[in-house]
């Protein structure tokens, strides 16, 4: 892919960065804090391509960044808590984990399949004329490899991600150069799930004491500790060739059946495809039969995400209740 590299993201930049995410490509942006890899959060391809140029081993939700907090209504249910502090703190360096509305239009990867999502309002200029000239909200997780350190100027992100973005727009180095404070709303509550470029003084100010962060950080809010938000309810069995009396199919590639318990995670066998259909396919065979049996999917590129997640889907589930 092409990289350009203005040296100030000026309209015309941000009109081209726009064209390429309506069309589904990847543009790094600006933002106060770190610089993103911005997919449209609406597009699953989009969002499985963010996974993929990051080489992230599984699928950790990413951030959707929106206008004001009257987008971000469009797809969660924002608790007053939330209302209170986005309209103290946004635009800025804070994300709020909250409920994911039933039936939004957005991408259950941005969220790996988890029933929350984790929005922010981006307080640089350019970030939010991308989401406006897009006309989408943006899925942005910092512009690195995953495991490398966060990049605050855009040569950062060429170094890193330059031949996995369709367009880097560069508006010099960030302001705030560590990520945003991540908090999950919990009714009247809120928790620090991971500390960043807004200070807990100020969030206490507004929301009183925080609730101290899981014991890993943000790690047990992530997909893998938190199995029943995102494990169907029907048993997974994995690496199936054929499914058995009365299962259905989850199938890829050439092993595949036609059945109307049956779908195809990509019939070319194409990963970045699978992994933007995964969680919506679970979900519909969810409750098609008591048991989902998914054929082998090979364990390079977006495979190993896509495996992680099956098989933490395929774990033992002593909490889940039967009726769940
Ligand atoms: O400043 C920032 O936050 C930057 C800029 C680009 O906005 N973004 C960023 O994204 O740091 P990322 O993907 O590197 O970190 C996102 C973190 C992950 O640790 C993820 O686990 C957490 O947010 N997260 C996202 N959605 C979540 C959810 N529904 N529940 C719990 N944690 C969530
Ligand atoms: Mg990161």
């Amino acid at each position: 892919m092409m990289t350009a590299a203005p040296r100030q993201a000026d309209q015309n930049a941000i009109a081209e960065a726009a064209a390429h995410i309506r069309a589904g490509r990847l543009v790094a942006m600006p933002t106060e804090t770190v610089y993103g890899l911005a997919a449209d959060a609406t597009n699953d391809r989009a969002c499985a391509a963010v996974f993929e140029a990051k080489g992230r081993p599984r699928f950790n939700p990413l951030i959707v960044h929106v206008a004001d907090v009257a987008m971000a209504a469009r797809y969660a249910d924002v608790p007053p808590l939330a209302e209170k502090l986005a309209a103290a703190f946004w635009p800025g360096a804070l994300t709020l984990v909250v409920p994911r509305k039933a039936g939004a239009d957005l991408s259950l990867l941005a969220s790996a399949g988890l029933d929350t999502v984790a929005l922010r309002t981006p307080a640089h200029a350019v970030a939010q004329d991308l989401i406006a000239a897009a006309g989408a909200p943006l899925a942005a997780p910092s512009a690195n490899p995953s495991g490398a350190v966060s990049p605050t100027t855009a040569a950062h992100v060429a170094e890193g991600l330059g031949d996995k973005v369709a367009m880097i727009l560069d508006a010099g180095p960030c302001r705030v150069g560590v990520e945003s404070t991540i908090l999950g709303i919990e009714g009247d509550r809120a928790r620090l799930l991971r500390p960043g470029g807004l200070a807990r003084a100020e969030i206490e100010a507004v929301a009183g004491p925080l609730l101290a962060p899981l014991a890993d950080q943000d790690k047990p809010q992530a997909p893998g500790a938190l199995q029943s938000h995102y494990a169907p309810r029907a048993k997974v069995r994995l690496n199936a060739k054929n499914p058995l009396e009365g299962e259905a199919f989850l199938g890829f590639g050439s092993v595949a059946r036609q059945a109307p318990n049956a779908l195809n995670l990509s019939p070319t066998g194409d990963l970045a495809e699978a992994a933007a259909n995964l969680f919506a396919f679970l979900r519909r065979l969810d409750n098609q039969a008591a048991t989902i049996a998914i054929a082998p999917i090979p364990q390079h590129g977006l495979g190993e995400a896509i495996n992680d997640r099956l098989s933490r889907a395929a774990a033992p589930r002593p909490t889940l209740p039967e009726s769940g």
